[in-house]
């Protein structure tokens, strides 16, 4: 059997990704229920971050004791691929000695290039390109609050970034339209619109896009390795904020998701976490019991 590995939401399909956040739910409830579970144990999953992170770190190392497992943190600075070592080479060394391989990088053409030669599953954790992580817990968010979102609207407001092409990827897997409203010249990946086709749409203004919609998602406007260019992006994205009065345009039972972490005061108003509509922190919860369900399914395969 080829390995199985999470680089995009398209390494899995429609049906897979159902069972996989059912799953999820069942363990959050059965975590919280004070159950013990010991599916991984002896496994181990090595950690590679090249870019900063709180609740991917967390999550992925906490799942993996829940699980009865261990997880390994590699950062460049203390390994040899900070020195030079070729990716393959890596590859090829640390997927022979751990069970699946979890990678935070710049270019998604290296987790592609470490997935080709390794023995056990990549998980990507966050892509220039992608967040597939993230989304994960976002559909079980959606998924605890209000079902299935096949045939719902949902609306990106911000930048066309790593997020907003995972949400491209969402809405062809879980079959919702998606709405996108940026400012010229920060729109989402070409080769996905076209996929996509009339499921997604680009708008300029937000309040359009924000109508009648059934969730309002957005993240920050410069993302890790942006920093240079913060001060020309808050200009551009000034007006694309996500507000209560924002909000008020949607529709009665929508909802708000940031992946975190947020900016009060640039892509959200200082009171739009803590909003009603907000179910951000469920949002962040949810990486841990999302990621928990994935683990399991690329390593042991989910139960039944
Ligand atoms: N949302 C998310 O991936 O957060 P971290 O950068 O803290 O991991
Ligand atoms: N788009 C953001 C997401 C952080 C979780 C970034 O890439 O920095």
């Amino acid at each position: 059997m080829p390995v199985r590995h999470f680089l995009t939401l398209k390494d899995m399909s429609s049906s897979e990704l159902v069972q996989l956040l059912d799953h999820a739910t069942y363990l959050k409830k059965t975590w919280r229920a004070g159950e013990t579970r010991d599916t991984l144990r002896n496994r181990v999953l090595a950690m590679i971050f090249e870019k900063s992170s709180t609740r991917t770190r967390v999550s992925f190392e906490a799942g993996m004791t829940q699980l009865g497992g261990a997880a390994l943190f590699l950062s460049p600075r203390d390994t040899q691929l900070g020195r030079g070592e070729p990716i393959e080479d890596s590859s090829r060394v640390i997927s022979r000695m751990v069970d699946a391989v979890m990678i935070r990088t710049f270019e998604h053409h290296k987790v592609e290039a470490f997935a080709k030669v390794s023995e056990k599953p990549v998980i990507n954790a966050l892509t220039d390109d992608y967040h597939p992580c993230q989304l994960l817990a976002d559909m079980q968010t959606w998924r605890e609050h209000r079902g299935s979102i096949q045939g719902a609207t949902v609306t990106w407001i911000g930048d066309g970034n790593n997020m907003c092409n995972s949400y491209i990827n969402a809405a062809i897997q879980f079959d919702f339209k998606l709405r996108v409203a940026c400012p010229e010249g920060y729109e989402p990946s070409a080769d996905l619109l076209a996929e996509a086709g009339d499921r997604v749409s680009i708008l300029r203004d937000p309040a359009e896009a924000a109508r009648d919609a059934h969730l309002l998602v957005t993240d920050v406007w410069a993302s890790m390795g942006q920093e240079e260019e913060q001060a020309k992006r808050a200009q551009a994205f000034a007006g694309y904020q996500i507000s209560p009065k924002l909000m008020a345009l949607a529709d009665k039972d929508a909802l708000f998701m940031h992946c975190l972490p947020a900016h009060r005061g640039e892509e959200v108003s200082e009171d739009m976490l803590e909003h009603s509509t907000s179910v951000v922190w469920d949002e962040a919860e949810n990486r841990l019991h999302a990621q928990k369900a994935l683990l399991e399914f690329l390593i042991v395969g989910l139960p039944g």
